[in-house]
């Protein structure tokens, strides 16, 4: 392959990165909650249930922010069910993912173990089976000081303080017919409008966040977001975006280049909310919450994965098992996010413990580290600060990629996908130019040649790579480490330039010293 040339200057930034960009979800659903991070009786249990190892590798992690309870469990779910004595918390069937919800764990849980993880609580109001009463009591419930019926039961319940939950998304998904209660546009932009003026009016200090399309092949999309947000314009920060990447096809480049599709989503929500306010004459920008992103396949069509049989609690469902490969479509979704740092400014990893997630438990077992895991470590850890502008000059290639939304297989094309994406980040307080780059190339060594303006002298501080010859390669508890980072032996620095040769196939991350 010949050279892949990068440049950029100090001084040219997309934006800078929100610390909510580096969020993840947890849901009431299959082994997230229960048997993940929650599991009295394990022997890394804490006195609250909290597994201690969960909570380790979720501070190795580093995710800022945690949506919860869900995702499509939100649109049937009663808050008040989650909160009081646990005994007498009643049992609900959940039919968003056909189990028993035993309701043990619930929003005072889930701020605590917030709390115990260093993280920022996001939590969704149900706008399916209820409505802006039930959205504005459990504002009520978590924010208000005291002095009022609600807001004393929060404290009676032993929590005292008001838990200052700032971001709210209102609903999950109303779009989705799989949805409880699925809405149209102007039924859900109406709904959410009035949900969101009384939360605002409890706490005004909250920010909230629309529903856009539960997926970028939604019949629906575009038109949705436009809708939704004409009604929801004054009152709403943010509108979210879900997608999830498949390889039900087997073609491994296809599937790289449909991250390329994410850059196409965010583009797209963006103008259709600038429209919006283009149309009313405002200068105010809706934000981006991307707060569903992931590789999601494996147990998603198959039914024997998405649900097991007689109402179990907590079953393994959804459990998908990440290989090599889909670390590295899963790299290329951290640099689509980055490099959009200028909009969307929340987003969240669907989702974090064994629902298709980066960290997998045994029930009374060990925990142990997807694929996946890595590149969102260094998306997380490294991605702070401003992200610059590049100008990149790669080869590309084209592909068909399939994007069923249900059953039906539907194909999109992708007509130049740059063999390189890479999205450089420079974090002035700690004096670093992080290189996040994904080779899409598989069989081809690519040598990487990038110019940074601005830089004087650069020094390599670390570089790491993840690849593998076996793109089927994957972590499992006999073997927890089989893919993991190894230094990234040839990057040579000398004043501005950085030359380093990128392996086929590989997630690189290339920290300088400025
Ligand atoms: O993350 C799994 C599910 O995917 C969520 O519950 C839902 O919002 C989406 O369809």
């Amino acid at each position: 392959m010949r050279t892949v040339e990068v440049r950029l200057h100090r001084d040219f930034a997309i934006g800078a990165t929100h610390p909510r960009l580096f969020g993840a979800f947890i849901e009431h659903l299959g082994r997230c909650v229960y048997g993940g991070i929650y599991e009295p009786g394990h022997p890394t249990a804490d006195a609250r249930g909290f597994r201690k190892d969960v909570l380790a590798l979720v501070k190795e992690l580093a995710p800022t922010i945690m949506r919860y309870p869900g995702g499509n469990f939100v649109s049937g779910y009663n808050w008040e069910d989650g909160v009081g004595p646990v005994a007498e918390r009643p049992r609900r069937l959940d039919l968003a993912w056909l189990s028993t919800e035993t309701n043990a764990f619930g929003t005072n849980e889930f701020i605590d173990w917030c709390r115990a993880a260093d993280i920022e609580p996001m939590l969704a109001v149900n706008l399916g089976t209820r409505g802006g009463d039930a959205a504005r009591n459990m504002v009520e419930y978590c924010n208000h000081p005291g002095g009022t019926t609600l807001s004393e039961l929060r404290r009676k319940h032993g929590w005292d303080e008001p838990h200052g939950v700032k971001f709210w998304c209102l609903g999950n998904e109303m779009d989705g017919p799989w949805q409880m209660e699925a809405k149209t546009a102007t039924e859900y932009g109406r709904i959410a409008r009035e949900a969101a003026k009384m939360m605002r009016w409890i706490d005004p200090s909250i920010e909230l966040a629309a529903c856009g399309s539960s997926g970028r092949r939604m019949a629906t999309y575009g038109t949705w977001e436009d809708t939704v947000l004409q009604h929801t314009f004054d009152q709403v920060d943010y509108i979210s975006l879900h997608t999830y990447l498949n390889n039900y096809d087997q073609d491994t480049p296809a599937f790289l280049a449909s991250v390329d599709l994410m850059d196409n989503f965010i583009e797209e929500v963006v103008a259709i909310a600038d429209s919006v306010a283009a149309r009313r004459r405002s200068s105010k920008r809706i934000m981006l919450s991307f707060d569903e992103w992931n590789v999601w396949y494996r147990t998603r069509r198959n039914r024997q994965a998405r649900v097991k049989e007689g109402w179990p609690i907590a079953p393994p469902i959804l459990e998908e098992v990440y290989d090599m490969e889909d670390a590295l479509a899963f790299g290329g979704c951290c640099i689509s996010l980055l490099n959009h740092a200028d909009r969307v400014t929340a987003a969240c990893l669907a989702q974090l413990v064994n629902v298709i997630a980066p960290i997998m438990t045994e029930t009374g077992g060990p925990a142990w580290r997807q694929t996946i895991f890595w590149p969102f470590l260094h998306f997380s850890r490294m991605g702070r600060g401003r992200v610059l502008r590049t100008e990149i000059s790669s080869p590309t290639y084209s592909a068909r990629y399939n994007d069923p939304q249900g059953p039906v297989d539907d194909y999109y094309d992708i007509p130049a996908a740059p063999y390189l994406k890479l999205s450089a980040v420079h974090d002035d307080t700690a004096g670093t130019l992080t290189l996040f780059a994904l080779n899409r190339s598989l069989d081809e060594e690519m040598p990487l040649a990038v110019t940074a303006a601005g830089f004087a002298r650069l020094v390599v501080k670390q570089a790491s790579q993840l690849c593998d010859p076996d793109l089927e390669a994957i972590n499992s508890k006999a073997a927890p480490d089989r893919i993991a980072p190894k230094p990234l032996a040839r990057v040579k620095v000398a004043g501005e330039s950085v030359e380093a040769l990128l392996p086929p196939a590989s997630w690189n991350v290339i920290q300088l010293g400025v």
